[in-house]
């Protein structure tokens, strides 16, 4: 059957249907994934079924793999994303609850990731899809006024914060192990190289540097909220063997509830972040 693709939105997401996952790992498969994502932010490839081996293939043809050994998988580059109890342990489930929020990926890194691969291996009828909301789109819907008010503006980043929306009675010795994680200033506006401008925000984000504490986080809700309008969003919901990556550096993410106990596992790789946030105008 040859391929078929379909934009799912006007803003975000590119779904690909019938490509086998030798075609997607080759070097014009890894080439189109490149363009479709500076296009769509998002790709979706319906059951491509590629193995952890393929995987790894394609992602080192898409960027440098972080490395990440939760000693979950035989490859430390391999992120087993699941709350299974049979799985994981209880402390890695209770981060990953994390993902039940909005947020992007090494949000708390000096350069945050440039994207992300995941492939569901089992999925859960019940619940578990993945939205994905475009920053791009979000910041140029902004008002020229509300643009200008933002432009310069800094924004804290904090593992601790992303961690207390999931968990958010902690006992003392879980939020010192949160605290443990260094904080992180980045820019609210992101200008890349290309010239695009998307938003840096997300479950990580603490506070807007130089506002009040209550100045700050209204304004980081209600930008939050803004960037999640279902006119920036796409939403997928999973079949095992389906292969979504995104454009970490412009796209939201969030797990849709699923119980705790759930099946569902997913594989992930993440991409070295490449760009640096900054701000103002492009180097
Ligand atoms: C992740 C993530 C969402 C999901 O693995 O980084 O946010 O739906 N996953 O599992
Ligand atoms: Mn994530």
């Amino acid at each position: 059957m040859a391929p078929t693709s379909r934009t799912i939105t006007e803003t975000v997401g590119l779904e690909i249907s019938g490509l086998s996952s030798a075609e997607l790992v080759s070097p014009a498969g890894a080439r189109a994934a490149e363009a479709a994502l500076a296009d769509h932010g998002v790709v979706v490839y319906r059951e491509v079924g590629l193995d952890d081996d393929q995987l790894l293939e394609l992602s080192r043809m898409l960027g440098t793999l972080v490395v990440q050994p939760t000693g979950e998988h035989i490859h430390p580059e391999i992120q087993t994303i699941t709350m299974d109890p049979t799985k994981t342990s209880a402390l890695m489930a209770s981060y990953r609850h994390g993902n039940f929020h909005w947020h992007i990926d090494g949000a708390t890194d000096e350069v945050p990731q440039k994207g992300t691969l995941l492939i569901a291996r089992a999925v859960d009828p019940a619940g578990g899809d993945t939205e994905f909301a475009s920053t791009y789109a979000a910041y140029e819907a902004l008002s020229e006024s509300e643009k200008g008010a933002i432009e310069s503006l800094q924004v804290v980043h904090t593992f601790a914060h992303a961690q207390s929306l999931a968990n958010p009675d902690p006992t003392d010795a879980q939020r010192a192990q949160w605290d443990r994680v260094p904080s992180r200033v980045h820019p609210l506006v992101w200008v890349h190289r290309d010239g695009r401008r998307s938003l840096l925000l997300g479950s990580t984000a603490t506070e807007v540097v130089g506002m009040s504490p209550e100045k700050g986080r209204a304004l980081l809700d209600h930008l939050l909220e803004w960037s999640t309008q279902p006119r920036f969003t796409v939403r997928h919901r999973w079949t095992v063997g389906d292969l979504v990556i995104w454009d970490n550096t412009g796209m939201l993410h969030r797990a849709l509830p699923f119980e705790p106990t759930s099946v569902r596992l997913m594989h992930r790789t993440t991409l070295v972040g490449e760009e640096q946030p900054s701000v103002g105008v492009p180097a």
